[in-house]
């Protein structure tokens, strides 16, 4: 337990980037909720693995480094979301780690998207 911080940055669908605080050990979902980044429809479910719009897009080197592999339950919610890449995760399956100190995460365009 600590009241470690690090900084990550959000690039949202509109391409727009946010600097985010995150607590190390909370979620990625707690540090997008607490730092009012705002995406509509995001973490639906509040971190219960019931739904999919926690979907964040690392690139493959943090996406190695995320300490927590993501169990089968994650991995079958992830094959609902749109956008899936190989570099996937749900953020509220993602514990922050002092490592992500300055990563920056894609929330991927969303099913409310209306290509
Ligand atoms: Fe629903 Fe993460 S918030 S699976």
């Amino acid at each position: 337990p600590s009241s470690e911080t690090v900084t990550v940055y959000f690039t949202l669908p509109s391409g727009e980037k946010k600097a985010a605080k995150a607590k190390i050990g909370d979620n990625l979902l707690d540090v997008i909720l607490e730092n009012n980044v705002e995406v509509e429809g995001f973490g639906a479910c509040e971190g219960t693995l019931a739904c999919s719009t926690c979907h964040l897009v690392f690139s493959q080197d943090q996406f190695n480094k995320i300490p927590e592999k993501p169990t089968d339950e994650e991995l079958d919610m992830l094959d609902l979301a749109f956008g899936l890449e190989d570099t996937s995760r749900l953020g509220c399956q993602v514990t922050v780690v002092k490592e992500m100190d300055g990563w920056e995460i894609t929330v991927p365009v969303g099913t409310a998207d209306a290509r």
